[in-house]
């Protein structure tokens, strides 16, 4: 199997997972604190929805799809509006890959690796936009 699918498929049993997406935030938000500053105003439910999205953008674009979506998340998250500066992707990163470990019971090092693979392709596009 391919990378893009292999992720596709270990994304699916983390969305069946109930607290997948609370996981994720805590500890994304426990990472660092410049993390943590960038949603003192954030509505969490909501953004936990977005990120449900956002996360699937990646991986439909790592399948070949254009990076239309990924562009627009580049934009909002350029130094002119968000301003999430490229070093933050790599806490994003290894929280993501942390909570599918903890939420696929399935993972093994192939689909870490195959994680890792997908999310910087996708990631590329949305830094180069900053
Ligand atoms: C908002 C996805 C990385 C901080 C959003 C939204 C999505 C999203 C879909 C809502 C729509 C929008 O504003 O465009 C992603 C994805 C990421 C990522 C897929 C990784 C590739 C990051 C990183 C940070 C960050 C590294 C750094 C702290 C934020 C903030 C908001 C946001 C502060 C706005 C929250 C609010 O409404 O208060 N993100 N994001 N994101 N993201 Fe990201």
């Amino acid at each position: 199997m391919n990378a893009p699918d292999i992720v596709m498929q270990s994304y699916g049993r983390c969305c069946a997972s109930a607290t997948f997406f609370d996981d994720f935030y805590q500890q994304f938000l426990q990472s660092s604190p410049e993390v943590r500053a960038k949603f003192t105003n954030t509505d969490m439910p909501a953004q936990k929805l977005l990120l449900r999205q956002g996360i699937l953008n990646l991986v439909l674009f790592a399948r070949g799809l254009p990076p239309t979506k990924l562009q627009a998340l580049a934009k909002s998250h350029s130094r002119e509006n968000l301003d999430i500066q490229p070093h933050l992707y790599n806490y994003w990163v290894d929280a993501l890959i942390n909570t599918v470990e903890q939420h696929d019971g399935q993972a093994s090092m192939e689909t870490r690796q195959a994680w890792r693979e997908v999310l910087a392709k996708g990631i590329e596009v949305i830094q180069s936009g900053y």
